[in-house]
């Protein structure tokens, strides 16, 4: 955990938080190698992958580890929480200065600080370029952040299902959880809030054809409960023991509120590589086709890939052979245009972008 703020930090919407730690995690050792960044979606961790055997899994296990794109031997990685999250760096669960948990008085943030609290951290830890940030969601819109805020920075950027905003019915769907929430708060039963909340989200991270394949109609062996009921009550409770209810809607918030800017103050410089998934009713593909021409339109190199699944939204959270070819690409992108600094070297990924 890395204290990046011994006086204060402002936050772009106003007010500041005393005190701000980042969790970190790391993996790789070659301090000459180039870095990665991994940025978590909305109840994500810092925990991508494990450090040892009989360490916990992490949530992108399937890509990290010799041999596979994310490979310690050959880049270095690293994983923040998020501002504003509960697992690890500074959130409403925190103390405040006094010592009392921040709660509902936890002030509103953005992306921006986000990525700026993990910029910080990554000072400290003395890396100041990054060859790659990825990132899925959310994660993939601080993975944009990045190169729009630290444009000399960052090489390549990675989303994966992540657009320059919510849509209309994304918004819709963000303010229904955010209500299940407030609601709950407001009754003093957050962690209802967020059963209630996921449920929705859930349904938002799988696509209809996926749900109706894999549940249908079927019922549980009471004979009475749908089975998709019980799988997003299962998840629902799931997410209720491991997550802060303020914490959500902070993040929630902070995504809602998300809108990359392709022509912003500063000209992002970094290669940005988008991976619409098939099915994803949250950040549609024809969505992130639109981000890729903002963006190209605004004089960015910047290319999409389109992943074929019936999942939907989740799709960049589950093992797929496609998608690990994708990212390994990404990866040797990244790596070639940190060796050159130039285009057109990323050869081997370039049959897979649009
Ligand atoms: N009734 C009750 N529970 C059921 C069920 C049913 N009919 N069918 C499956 N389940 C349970 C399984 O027992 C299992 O429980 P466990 O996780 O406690 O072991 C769980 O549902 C499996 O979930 P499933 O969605 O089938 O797994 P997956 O491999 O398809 O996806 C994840 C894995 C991690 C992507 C997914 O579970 C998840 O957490 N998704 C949300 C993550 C997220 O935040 N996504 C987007 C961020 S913006």
């Amino acid at each position: 955990v890395v204290n990046v703020a011994a006086n204060g930090f402002p936050l772009e919407q106003g007010g500041w938080l005393p005190s701000v730690d980042v969790k970190v995690e790391a993996w790789g050792e070659g301090a000459r190698n180039p870095v990665v960044l991994v940025c978590h979606a909305l109840t994500g961790n810092a925990h991508v992958a494990r450090h040892h055997e009989s360490d916990a899994p992490g949530w992108w296990e399937f890509l990290v580890g010799a041999g596979r794109p994310l490979d310690p031997r050959r880049v270095r990685i690293f994983a923040t929480n998020a501002l504003g999250g509960c697992a690890g760096s500074t959130g409403p669960a925190s103390a405040d200065a006094r010592g009392v948990a921040w709660g509902e008085r936890f002030p509103t943030i953005t992306v921006g600080d986000m990525v700026r609290a993990e910029a910080l951290a990554l000072d400290q830890l003395g890396v100041d370029r990054v060859d790659l940030v990825v990132g899925g969601s959310l994660g993939g819109m601080r993975a944009l952040e990045w190169a729009s805020a630290y444009p000399d920075r960052v090489g390549v950027v990675g989303g994966l299902g992540v657009s320059a905003g919510l849509s209309a019915m994304a918004l819709g769907m963000n303010h229904v959880q955010l209500e299940a929430v407030r609601w709950a708060l407001a009754h003093r039963d957050g962690e209802v809030g967020v059963g209630w909340a996921r449920m929705v989200a859930m349904l938002t991270y799988r696509s209809p054809a996926h749900l109706d394949r894999r549940f249908g109609r079927a019922r549980q062996p009471d004979g009475h409960t749908f089975q998709v009921a019980s799988y997003l009550t299962h998840q629902g409770e799931k997410l209720k023991s491991r997550f802060d209810p303020v914490s959500y809607l902070r993040l929630a918030e902070a995504m809602g509120e998300y809108r990359l800017h392709a022509a912003g103050a500063r000209p992002i410089r970094a290669k940005v590589r988008l991976l619409a998934l098939e099915n994803d009713w949250l950040f549609p593909p024809e969505d992130v086709r639109r981000t890729v021409a903002e963006l190209g339109a605004a004089g960015v190199d910047a290319r999409w890939s389109d992943l074929r699944t019936e999942v939907g939204h989740d799709a960049f959270l589950i093992e797929a052979p496609d998608l690990v070819v994708w990212f390994g690409a990404l990866v040797d992108e990244a790596l070639a245009a940190g060796r050159s600094d130039g285009p057109g070297t990323g050869r081997k990924g370039d049959a897979l972008w649009n």
